[in-house]
């Protein structure tokens, strides 16, 4: 895909937001930032599917320290107005009593998923708990999250590519596109 030009994901036109080299950039930053904090700590990064998917591949592999990583899938309900319906459908597989865990996630949006996960995340016991996310909607936040490290404060508008989707496409973009 050619960087500069717009894109059509089903019904809708996207044009280019962020280039796979600032993408790039911001991981290799945020990498050498937690070898150095996180040295004798041997944390497990905990990665968000599907979203984050591509940014947990690349900030892994530029992590130098011991280290593990695990998945976990949390998907929420549209349209329904309940505050408990964000639900795990992959569970945690890692013990991670006393383990200093870094969750990661693609973006935050209103911060729901979030708000619902950690308190579920702190009752197993871990030693701490931080959170990095690639972009972070501030605009949109309606439940309170505290962001340890953040790659890109973007605008409240939708976006797609390396890792997000517009209704199952566009994930396999090396940038990310903005709603035209
Ligand atoms: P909350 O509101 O719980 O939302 O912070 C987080 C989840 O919502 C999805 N999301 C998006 N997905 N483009 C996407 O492809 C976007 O602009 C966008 N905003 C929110 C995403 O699944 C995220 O994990
Ligand atoms: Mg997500």
């Amino acid at each position: 895909m050619n960087f500069m030009k717009a894109i059509s994901l089903h019904d809708k036109e996207f044009v280019p937001f962020l280039s796979e080299r600032e993408i790039q950039e911001k991981i290799e930053a945020l990498a050498l930032q937690l070898n150095n904090e996180y040295a004798d700590k041997k944390p497990i990064f905990l990665s968000v599917l599907n979203g984050a998917f591509l940014f947990t591949a690349d900030l892994f592999k530029q992590i130098t320290i011991e280290a593990e990583v695990c998945f976990i899938k949390l998907a929420s309900y549209n349209g329904m107005t309940s505050s408990e319906n964000v639900i795990t459908s992959i569970g945690l597989a890692a013990n991670i009593v006393d383990r200093h865990v870094i969750v990661l996630e693609d973006i935050i949006d209103t911060g729901k998923t979030l708000q619902h996960f950690l308190p579920q995340l702190a009752a197993h016991g871990p030693a701490s708990v931080k959170i990095a996310v690639l972009l972070n909607k501030k605009e949109a936040r309606q439940y309170q999250v505290d962001l340890d490290y953040t790659c890109f404060d973007i605008p409240n508008k939708f976006v797609v590519g390396y890792g997000l989707d517009y209704d199952g496409i566009g994930r396999n973009s090396k940038d990310i596109y903005q709603l035209k």
